[in-house]
């Protein structure tokens, strides 16, 4: 079957690869479940990989299969899955076990392992492919109704897992009450972050660097958002007037901004921090007053990258709130659909330099596919 591939260190090495077709047997005890990929969106991280700056090919493979934002419909579960059956349409997720205490309780993304294991990223395949098969643990379902939107149930689960640690570490205060919160940044994860905490009712300043009005600033003021460009005023400046903040959730890709950040966000505040960062970009900032603004005000900040299956869980709840409360906003950001794995070079050139790019994914088959269209051989005992 097809894949699109790099070669993990070789930059713009993206190309066609070919993949033996997933078989149920790959998970032990009956516990495999099929998964026919319908569509799978692309972002930074693909880009970087496709750079050369990130990424690794599974054991034995000297490519890797990129794709972690997949959409699909289960094809075939093996005689012990019973939380799946076919024709469910899915989101699976992107981590995959370690070693550490955290990955043994499930909570893969809070793993401490120097290596770890991500789909379409680290020492796995991905999605940008025709078929996946893996165990029913990973495989979040997803209602009919919301699957036009479901190739972003990956992104907004980043959001919803910095969100929710946000809460869960703001438990420390008893009695916390946010009314006021800022997004930095205004693309795909600033989006789904303001959305989220739109649906909660909470007053969302978002930033970034674009003047309005263009497709992100009314997106973000469609949901209710403030939208302010950093170009008329700084983040700092604005929580004079719009704050005291007291979530900030930092998705704007540019980590200077963070040293400001921290300089607005109130007392007992909690800045969340989703940027992957690369490059060694230096800056100077009022040390002193920073440190003591945090410790005078209680103040926390708090890294959060991926997601485990709790976090996919809400990203489809939040999904169907932001249908019942926003209808048609979540499909407004997809703005760049590719149809089919062969055109892999306009998927990732339009990643990398398509204009007014919120969400760029790959149509790899309809949405309606019918369930056992191109059943594989091979699969004994599976229960169709
Ligand atoms: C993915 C996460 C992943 C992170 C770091 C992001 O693009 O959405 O699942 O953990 O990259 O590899
Ligand atoms: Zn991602």
């Amino acid at each position: 079957m097809k894949a699109i591939a790099v070669y993990p260190g070789q930059k713009n090495s993206v190309h066609l690869a070919d993949l033996p077709m997933p078989s149920l047997e790959e998970i032990p005890g009956g516990r495999g479940v099929l998964v026919r990929v319908l569509r799978c969106g692309v972002d930074g991280t693909d880009k970087e990989i496709n750079a050369a700056e990130y990424g690794a090919a599974p054991d034995g493979y000297d490519f890797l299969t990129i794709g972690h934002e997949n959409f699909g419909r289960v094809e075939v579960v093996g005689p012990n899955v019973s939380e799946l059956r076919p024709g469910d349409y899915v989101v699976a997720t992107v981590r995959r076990r370690g070693s550490s205490i955290y990955d043994q309780i499930g909570t893969y993304d809070m793993t401490t392992d120097e290596v770890y294991f991500e789909r379409g990223v680290s020492h796995r395949h991905g999605y940008l492919t025709e078929y996946y098969v893996d165990d029913p643990e990973y495989i979040v379902k997803v209602p009919d109704g919301l699957r036009d939107i479901a190739v972003i149930a990956e992104p907004l689960s980043v959001a919803e897992k910095g969100i929710i640690q946000a809460y869960e570490i703001q438990r420390r205060l008893k009695v916390w009450q946010p009314r006021k919160a800022a997004v930095i940044g205004s693309g795909t994860i600033g989006l789904l972050a303001a959305l989220i905490l739109r649906l909660r009712g909470i007053d969302v300043t978002a930033f970034a660097r674009t003047p309005r009005p263009y497709l992100n600033s009314d997106l973000m003021e469609t949901i209710g958002a403030r939208y302010v460009s950093t170009s008329d005023i700084s983040v700092r400046d604005t929580a004079r007037t719009s704050g005291p903040f007291d979530l900030i959730f930092e998705a704007s890709g540019f980590a200077p901004i963070v040293f400001e950040a921290m300089q607005a966000l109130g007392k007992n505040g909690v800045l969340v921090l989703a940027s992957v960062t690369g490059g060694n970009q230096m800056v100077e900032v009022p040390a002193a007053k920073i440190n003591l603004e945090f410790v005078l005000g209680n103040k926390v900040m708090v890294g959060s990258v991926n997601g485990n299956r709790e976090y996919f869980e809400a990203s489809i709840r939040d999904l169907a709130m932001s249908e019942a409360q926003y209808p048609g906003w979540a499909s407004r950001l997809l703005t760049h659909p590719v149809d089919g794995l062969d055109n892999y070079q306009q998927l990732v050139d339009t990643l990398t330099s398509g204009k007014n790019v919120i969400k760029a994914y790959c149509d790899i088959a309809p949405l309606d596919t019918p369930v056992g269209a191109t059943l594989a051989t091979g699969l004994a005992h599976a229960r169709v």
